[in-house]
Protein backbone atom coordinates (compact mmCIF):
# COMPACT_ATOMS: atom_id res chain seq x y z
CA UNK A 1 0.00 0.00 0.00
CA UNK A 2 1.29 3.65 -0.94
CA UNK A 3 0.17 7.05 0.29
CA UNK A 4 0.31 10.22 -1.51
CA UNK A 5 -0.04 14.02 0.94
CA UNK A 6 -0.69 16.52 -1.91
CA UNK A 7 0.66 19.58 -0.74
CA UNK A 8 0.26 21.65 -4.16
CA UNK A 9 -1.64 24.36 -4.48
CA UNK A 10 -1.67 28.09 -4.61
CA UNK A 11 -2.75 28.84 -0.79
CA UNK A 12 -4.53 31.82 -2.22
CA UNK A 13 -7.19 32.24 0.61
CA UNK A 14 -4.17 32.70 3.15
CA UNK A 15 -2.47 35.61 0.71
CA UNK A 16 -0.40 37.04 1.82
CA UNK A 17 1.27 34.43 4.16
CA UNK A 18 1.36 31.65 1.21
CA UNK A 19 3.03 34.13 -1.41
CA UNK A 20 6.32 33.35 0.12
CA UNK A 21 5.81 29.73 2.03
CA UNK A 22 3.76 26.70 1.29
CA UNK A 23 0.43 26.71 2.82
CA UNK A 24 1.21 23.37 4.23
CA UNK A 25 4.34 24.31 6.03
CA UNK A 26 2.03 26.93 8.57
CA UNK A 27 1.88 25.95 12.17
CA UNK A 28 -1.12 24.82 13.30
CA UNK A 29 -0.22 25.42 16.47
CA UNK A 30 3.08 23.50 17.37
CA UNK A 31 3.78 21.64 14.10
CA UNK A 32 3.80 22.38 10.62
CA UNK A 33 0.46 21.40 8.62
CA UNK A 34 1.86 18.55 6.78
CA UNK A 35 2.48 16.48 10.13
CA UNK A 36 -1.21 16.09 10.33
CA UNK A 37 -2.00 14.23 7.30
CA UNK A 38 1.49 12.54 7.68
CA UNK A 39 0.56 11.24 10.91
CA UNK A 40 -2.97 9.78 8.95
CA UNK A 41 -1.08 8.14 6.29
CA UNK A 42 1.14 6.45 9.23
CA UNK A 43 -1.84 5.69 11.52
CA UNK A 44 -2.74 3.70 8.40
CA UNK A 45 0.57 1.39 8.56
CA UNK A 46 1.31 2.97 5.46
CA UNK A 47 5.46 3.47 5.13
CA UNK A 48 6.18 4.35 1.45
CA UNK A 49 4.66 7.74 0.64
CA UNK A 50 4.68 10.60 -2.14
CA UNK A 51 4.76 14.25 -1.43
CA UNK A 52 3.31 15.91 -4.27
CA UNK A 53 4.32 19.78 -3.61
CA UNK A 54 5.11 22.95 -6.12
CA UNK A 55 8.17 23.46 -7.96
CA UNK A 56 8.88 26.66 -5.37
CA UNK A 57 8.31 24.52 -2.29
CA UNK A 58 9.82 20.85 -2.81
CA UNK A 59 13.01 21.93 -1.15
CA UNK A 60 11.20 23.26 1.64
CA UNK A 61 9.82 20.27 2.62
CA UNK A 62 13.00 17.95 1.66
CA UNK A 63 14.79 19.92 4.59
CA UNK A 64 11.75 19.11 6.66
CA UNK A 65 10.89 15.87 6.36
CA UNK A 66 14.23 14.18 4.51
CA UNK A 67 13.81 10.73 3.18
CA UNK A 68 11.51 9.91 5.96
CA UNK A 69 13.86 7.68 7.67
CA UNK A 70 13.65 9.76 11.17
CA UNK A 71 10.09 8.61 10.93
CA UNK A 72 11.36 4.75 9.75
CA UNK A 73 9.57 5.78 6.57
CA UNK A 74 10.05 5.94 2.93
CA UNK A 75 9.72 9.36 1.64
CA UNK A 76 9.46 10.64 -1.93
CA UNK A 77 8.14 13.64 -3.89
CA UNK A 78 7.44 14.93 -6.91
CA UNK A 79 6.30 18.42 -8.44
CA UNK A 80 2.78 19.68 -9.58
CA UNK A 81 3.77 22.41 -11.56
CA UNK A 82 -0.16 23.91 -11.76
CA UNK A 83 -3.11 23.39 -9.26
CA UNK A 84 -4.62 21.15 -12.25
CA UNK A 85 -6.16 19.39 -9.74
CA UNK A 86 -6.57 16.59 -7.14
CA UNK A 87 -6.89 13.78 -9.68
CA UNK A 88 -3.57 14.30 -11.06
CA UNK A 89 -2.06 13.21 -8.49
CA UNK A 90 -3.03 9.69 -9.82
CA UNK A 91 -1.28 10.72 -13.00
CA UNK A 92 2.09 12.75 -11.57
CA UNK A 93 2.48 9.41 -9.24
CA UNK A 94 2.03 6.82 -11.58
CA UNK A 95 5.21 5.33 -11.47
CA UNK A 96 5.02 5.49 -7.63
CA UNK A 97 2.28 3.81 -7.27
CA UNK A 98 3.08 1.17 -9.60
CA UNK A 99 0.58 -2.09 -8.97
CA UNK A 100 -0.11 -1.19 -5.56
CA UNK A 101 -3.52 0.22 -3.76
CA UNK A 102 -2.79 3.93 -2.94
CA UNK A 103 -4.51 6.28 0.11
CA UNK A 104 -4.21 9.89 -0.70
CA UNK A 105 -4.62 12.66 1.78
CA UNK A 106 -4.84 16.65 1.22
CA UNK A 107 -1.85 18.37 2.76
CA UNK A 108 -4.18 20.65 4.86
CA UNK A 109 -6.45 18.21 6.29
CA UNK A 110 -6.57 17.53 9.97
CA UNK A 111 -8.74 14.51 11.62
CA UNK A 112 -8.74 13.45 14.93
CA UNK A 113 -11.12 11.30 16.79
CA UNK A 114 -11.44 8.01 19.25
CA UNK A 115 -11.13 4.55 16.94
CA UNK A 116 -9.78 6.75 13.85
CA UNK A 117 -7.16 3.98 13.52
CA UNK A 118 -9.49 1.29 13.53
CA UNK A 119 -11.07 3.27 10.58
CA UNK A 120 -8.27 3.86 8.70
CA UNK A 121 -7.13 0.52 8.78
CA UNK A 122 -10.49 -0.95 7.66
CA UNK A 123 -10.57 1.78 4.55
CA UNK A 124 -7.07 -0.04 3.78
CA UNK A 125 -7.73 -3.34 3.65
CA UNK A 126 -10.82 -2.64 1.22
CA UNK A 127 -8.74 -0.70 -0.84
CA UNK A 128 -6.36 -3.66 -1.31
CA UNK A 129 -9.42 -5.81 -1.60
CA UNK A 130 -10.68 -3.90 -4.59
CA UNK A 131 -12.85 -1.49 -2.93
CA UNK A 132 -12.23 2.10 -2.56
CA UNK A 133 -13.39 4.14 0.84
CA UNK A 134 -13.96 8.00 1.28
CA UNK A 135 -15.36 9.98 4.06
CA UNK A 136 -18.30 11.76 4.47
CA UNK A 137 -18.60 14.45 7.12
CA UNK A 138 -21.44 16.74 8.36
CA UNK A 139 -21.42 20.23 7.33
CA UNK A 140 -23.27 23.13 8.07
CA UNK A 141 -22.22 24.60 4.13
CA UNK A 142 -21.55 21.70 2.11
CA UNK A 143 -21.74 23.66 -0.89
CA UNK A 144 -18.46 24.04 -0.66
CA UNK A 145 -17.15 20.70 -1.17
CA UNK A 146 -17.93 17.79 -2.56
CA UNK A 147 -21.32 16.44 -1.84
CA UNK A 148 -23.00 13.22 -1.67
CA UNK A 149 -25.90 12.06 -2.32
CA UNK A 150 -27.88 9.10 -0.66
CA UNK A 151 -31.04 7.11 -2.22
CA UNK A 152 -33.84 5.98 0.75
CA UNK A 153 -31.90 3.37 2.35
CA UNK A 154 -29.25 5.80 3.27
CA UNK A 155 -27.01 4.16 0.53
CA UNK A 156 -24.45 6.58 -1.62
CA UNK A 157 -25.39 7.43 -4.80
CA UNK A 158 -23.47 10.20 -6.02
CA UNK A 159 -21.18 13.04 -5.62
CA UNK A 160 -21.91 16.37 -6.89
CA UNK A 161 -18.80 19.09 -6.94
CA UNK A 162 -19.61 22.25 -5.50
CA UNK A 163 -23.49 22.50 -5.91
CA UNK A 164 -25.57 25.37 -5.59
CA UNK A 165 -28.29 23.02 -4.10
CA UNK A 166 -26.67 20.18 -2.06
CA UNK A 167 -28.21 17.15 -1.72
CA UNK A 168 -27.19 16.13 1.75
CA UNK A 169 -25.14 17.76 4.13
CA UNK A 170 -22.54 15.61 4.19
CA UNK A 171 -18.98 16.61 2.35
CA UNK A 172 -16.07 14.35 1.18
CA UNK A 173 -13.22 15.13 3.34
CA UNK A 174 -10.00 15.13 1.58
CA UNK A 175 -8.93 11.40 2.59
CA UNK A 176 -9.22 8.91 -0.11
CA UNK A 177 -8.18 5.34 -0.68
CA UNK A 178 -8.40 3.38 -3.81
CA UNK A 179 -7.39 -0.04 -4.94
CA UNK A 180 -4.52 -0.75 -7.73
CA UNK A 181 -5.65 0.77 -11.17
CA UNK A 182 -6.65 4.10 -9.69
CA UNK A 183 -4.10 5.54 -12.38
CA UNK A 184 -6.29 3.93 -15.17
CA UNK A 185 -9.09 5.61 -14.24
CA UNK A 186 -7.58 8.57 -13.28
CA UNK A 187 -6.41 8.82 -17.24
CA UNK A 188 -10.05 8.79 -18.59
CA UNK A 189 -10.71 11.85 -16.75
CA UNK A 190 -11.53 15.53 -18.65
CA UNK A 191 -11.04 19.02 -17.07
CA UNK A 192 -14.01 20.02 -15.37
CA UNK A 193 -15.51 23.60 -16.48
CA UNK A 194 -13.07 24.93 -14.44
CA UNK A 195 -10.20 22.78 -15.65
CA UNK A 196 -9.29 20.89 -13.04
CA UNK A 197 -8.94 17.34 -12.88
CA UNK A 198 -11.77 16.54 -10.38
CA UNK A 199 -11.21 14.14 -7.98
CA UNK A 200 -15.45 13.89 -7.65
CA UNK A 201 -15.56 12.24 -11.42
CA UNK A 202 -13.50 9.47 -10.23
CA UNK A 203 -15.25 8.77 -6.93
CA UNK A 204 -18.38 8.67 -9.42
CA UNK A 205 -16.68 6.02 -11.25
CA UNK A 206 -16.09 3.53 -8.50
CA UNK A 207 -19.86 4.66 -6.87
CA UNK A 208 -21.36 4.01 -10.58
CA UNK A 209 -19.26 0.38 -10.54
CA UNK A 210 -20.50 -0.45 -6.95
CA UNK A 211 -17.06 -0.39 -5.53
CA UNK A 212 -17.13 2.67 -3.34
CA UNK A 213 -17.97 2.61 0.24
CA UNK A 214 -18.66 6.18 1.88
CA UNK A 215 -17.79 5.66 5.63
CA UNK A 216 -19.66 8.99 7.35
CA UNK A 217 -17.47 10.05 10.53
CA UNK A 218 -19.77 10.49 13.34
CA UNK A 219 -20.13 13.52 15.46
CA UNK A 220 -17.64 12.73 18.04
CA UNK A 221 -14.93 13.49 15.29
CA UNK A 222 -13.10 16.35 14.14
CA UNK A 223 -12.41 16.84 10.56
CA UNK A 224 -11.11 20.42 10.14
CA UNK A 225 -9.17 21.96 6.61
CA UNK A 226 -7.09 24.78 7.71
CA UNK A 227 -7.26 26.73 4.35
CA UNK A 228 -8.56 30.26 5.24
CA UNK A 229 -7.40 31.97 8.17
CA UNK A 230 -9.93 31.11 10.16
CA UNK A 231 -10.19 27.86 9.83
CA UNK A 232 -6.07 27.74 10.56
CA UNK A 233 -6.62 29.70 14.20
CA UNK A 234 -9.48 27.14 14.82
CA UNK A 235 -7.43 24.43 13.80
CA UNK A 236 -5.00 25.81 16.35
CA UNK A 237 -7.02 26.21 19.12
CA UNK A 238 -8.51 22.98 18.79
CA UNK A 239 -5.18 20.93 18.71
CA UNK A 240 -3.98 23.52 21.60
CA UNK A 241 -7.21 22.64 24.08
CA UNK A 242 -6.99 19.04 23.26
CA UNK A 243 -2.97 18.42 23.97
CA UNK A 244 -3.43 20.97 26.57
CA UNK A 245 -6.10 18.61 28.32
CA UNK A 246 -5.08 15.33 27.63
CA UNK A 247 -1.05 16.48 28.10
CA UNK A 248 -0.61 14.23 24.79
CA UNK A 249 0.31 15.36 21.41
CA UNK A 250 -1.69 15.20 18.88
CA UNK A 251 -0.41 14.03 14.66
CA UNK A 252 3.42 13.31 16.06
CA UNK A 253 4.59 11.66 13.08
CA UNK A 254 7.74 11.13 15.91
CA UNK A 255 5.05 9.18 18.09
CA UNK A 256 3.62 7.28 15.49
CA UNK A 257 6.90 6.38 14.23
CA UNK A 258 7.99 5.63 17.91
CA UNK A 259 4.66 3.46 19.01
CA UNK A 260 4.26 1.60 15.68
CA UNK A 261 8.35 0.30 16.71
CA UNK A 262 9.44 1.52 13.70
CA UNK A 263 12.07 4.23 15.11
CA UNK A 264 13.80 2.70 18.23
CA UNK A 265 13.67 4.87 21.63
CA UNK A 266 17.34 5.62 21.72
CA UNK A 267 16.27 7.55 18.03
CA UNK A 268 13.17 9.36 19.57
CA UNK A 269 15.67 10.46 22.49
CA UNK A 270 17.75 11.92 19.75
CA UNK A 271 14.69 13.87 18.42
CA UNK A 272 13.62 15.12 21.69
CA UNK A 273 17.22 16.57 22.19
CA UNK A 274 17.19 18.22 18.43
CA UNK A 275 13.95 19.56 19.40
CA UNK A 276 14.86 20.82 22.66
CA UNK A 277 12.45 23.04 24.54
CA UNK A 278 10.07 23.82 22.09
CA UNK A 279 6.63 22.95 23.01
CA UNK A 280 6.55 20.04 20.49
CA UNK A 281 9.93 18.94 21.64
CA UNK A 282 8.60 18.95 25.41
CA UNK A 283 5.38 16.60 23.89
CA UNK A 284 7.89 14.45 23.17
CA UNK A 285 10.09 14.29 26.13
CA UNK A 286 6.44 13.33 28.19
CA UNK A 287 6.08 10.54 25.03
CA UNK A 288 9.64 8.81 26.38
CA UNK A 289 8.82 9.25 29.72
CA UNK A 290 5.25 7.66 30.21
CA UNK A 291 6.98 5.14 27.83
CA UNK A 292 9.25 4.42 30.43
CA UNK A 293 7.18 4.42 33.00
CA UNK A 294 5.75 1.98 31.31
CA UNK A 295 8.02 -0.17 30.85
CA UNK A 296 9.36 0.08 33.99
CA UNK A 297 6.21 -1.16 35.64
CA UNK A 298 6.12 -4.13 33.54
CA UNK A 299 9.35 -4.85 35.03
P1 LIG B 1 -7.60 24.02 -2.06
O1 LIG B 1 -7.78 24.52 -0.67
O2 LIG B 1 -8.81 23.74 -2.86
O3 LIG B 1 -6.69 25.02 -2.90
P2 LIG B 1 -5.39 25.80 -2.46
O4 LIG B 1 -4.60 25.07 -1.44
O5 LIG B 1 -4.67 26.17 -3.71
O6 LIG B 1 -5.93 27.09 -1.71
P3 LIG B 1 -6.78 28.37 -2.23
O7 LIG B 1 -8.15 27.86 -2.55
O8 LIG B 1 -6.75 29.24 -1.02
O9 LIG B 1 -6.06 29.00 -3.37
O10 LIG B 1 -6.72 22.69 -2.03
C1 LIG B 1 -6.94 21.70 -1.08
C2 LIG B 1 -5.65 20.94 -0.87
O11 LIG B 1 -5.26 20.27 -2.04
C3 LIG B 1 -4.48 21.80 -0.48
O12 LIG B 1 -3.73 21.06 0.47
C4 LIG B 1 -3.71 21.99 -1.76
C5 LIG B 1 -4.01 20.73 -2.50
N1 LIG B 1 -4.10 20.86 -3.97
C6 LIG B 1 -3.02 20.48 -4.74
O13 LIG B 1 -1.97 20.12 -4.22
N2 LIG B 1 -3.15 20.49 -6.09
C7 LIG B 1 -4.29 20.89 -6.72
O14 LIG B 1 -4.32 20.86 -7.97
C8 LIG B 1 -5.39 21.31 -5.91
C9 LIG B 1 -6.66 21.76 -6.55
C10 LIG B 1 -5.26 21.28 -4.54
Amino acid sequence: MKGIILAGGSGTRLYPMTSVISKQLMPVYDKPMIFYPLSTLMLSDIRDILIIATPEDEENFKRLLGDGSSFGIKLSYAIQPKPNGLSEAFLIGEEFIGDDAVAMCLGDNIFFGEGFENTLMQARRNAEEGKATIFGYYVNEPGRFGVVEFDKEGKAVSIEEKPSEPKSNYCVTGLYFYPAKVVEYAKTLKPSNRNELEITDLNNIYLKNDKMEVVLLGRSFAWLDSGTTDSLLEASSFIQTIQKRQSRVVSSPDEIAFTKGWISEEKLERIVEKYGNSSYGNCLKKVLEDHKKYVEKRI
